[in-house]
């Protein structure tokens, strides 16, 4: 049990993050998508603890942050579309997959031992002043416990990690609120394996067509589990109706007779909903479970722009989770016992 710093995005909370930084802590701290965990991403003890506090499956590899694209791409091998992306769109919410240098300094676990690497350079100013002052790259998941819902204060981040890591750098709500797009340049065609912060549409206007997936078989982003971002109440998307058992995620004007509601943007915009959408979702579960609501079901939302981002997140929170697929197989082997 450590004492977890809250520090102010000021010259001395930047610096004090900084240092806990270079001395091998584990910092959480604000940026323009989510908050992240960060760890030098060049020691491996503080990479380890890092999988650790958030029991993260090694396997799973982690974004590495810089302060610009220049370091970015000393780190991994950049051809000219990277370039291009890179010029448009960094700082921002967009995650490069490309080829790691052999000579870098990045720890093999960061990138789960894979021969690639993904890299972002995020565009919040205390993001950007941390980066700056540690002079290492920082190895960054969002700062949640893995399978959870990610958080976009501060105070999300201390409901999850209090006493578990040094310091979280406290810059206010994210303001996009959603994660970083996560685009694969090492094939022939660009991969979008995430949606997020930057739209599909936005990508593939400079990168032109975007292939959708890998093809088949396992995710290409190992971190794509189908279940994730999940609340401890159980999802269910595309509602229609609401009773009163239950807690409406709203989108647009609200269903009626829910027990308690959250609306992710009255006026239907999603870049509205996007920034809510985490904090929503920890409202309803934390309030509904409290008032012993059974579940949450959530309006329809549409998938263009940033609404695919948000419908990713939402269908993996309602995913079937890794304990309730355990049960079913257990279920099913004693049946046929
Ligand atoms: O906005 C964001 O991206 C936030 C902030 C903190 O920067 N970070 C974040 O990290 O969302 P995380 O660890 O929650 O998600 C990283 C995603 C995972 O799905 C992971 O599998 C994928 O990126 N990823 C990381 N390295 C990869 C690689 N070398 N190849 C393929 N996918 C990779
Ligand atoms: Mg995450």
């Amino acid at each position: 049990m450590v004492e977890t710093g809250r520090l102010a995005p000021d010259r001395e909370g930047i610096a004090r993050a900084a240092a806990l930084l270079r001395a091998g802590y584990l910092v959480a701290f604000a940026t323009e998508t989510v908050y992240g965990l960060g760890a030098d991403a060049t020691n491996e003890a503080a990479v380890a603890a890092l999988f650790d506090v958030k029991a993260r499956p090694l396997f799973n590899p982690l974004i590495c942050h810089y302060a610009s694209a220049e370091a970015a791409f000393s780190d991994v091998a950049a051809g000219p579309l990277a370039e291009r992306l890179a010029q448009h769109f960094w700082p921002g919410p967009l995650t490069l997959v490309l080829p790691r240098r052999d000579r870098t300094r990045v720890v093999p676990a960061v990138s789960a031992h894979l021969p690639t690497l993904a890299v972002r350079v995020p565009a919040s100013p205390a993001a950007r002043a941390l980066l700056a002052a540690a002079r290492v790259p920082i190895a960054a998941p969002s700062a949640n416990p893995s399978g959870r819902v990610s958080p976009t204060t501060a105070g999300h981040v201390l409901s999850d990690l209090d006493g578990r890591i040094a310091a979280v750098l406290d810059a206010g709500s994210a303001t996009i609120g959603v994660e970083s797009s996560v685009l694969d340049l090492t094939g022939e065609q660009p991969v979008l394996l995430r949606p997020g912060g930057v739209t599909a549409e936005a990508l593939a206007a400079v990168a032109g067509p975007l292939a959708a997936r890998a093809p088949g078989g396992a995710p290409r982003a190992p971190g794509m589990l189908a279940s994730h971002y999940a609340p401890r109440l159980p999802l269910r998307l595309d509602a229609t109706d609401v009773g009163s058992e239950e807690a409406l995620l709203a989108f647009g004007a609200p269903l009626a007779g829910a027990g308690l509601t959250f609306n992710l943007s009255q006026g239907r915009d999603l870049t509205e909903a996007a920034a809510r959408l985490f904090h929503g979702l920890r409202f309803l579960d934390s309030e509904g479970r409290r008032s012993g609501l059974a579940g949450i079901a959530v309006m329809p939302i549409p998938e263009q722009g940033l609404g695919r981002a948000i419908v990713d997140r939402l269908a993996r929170a309602a995913a079937p989770r890794r304990a309730e697929l355990a049960e079913k197989v257990r279920v099913a082997g004693s049946g046929m016992a």
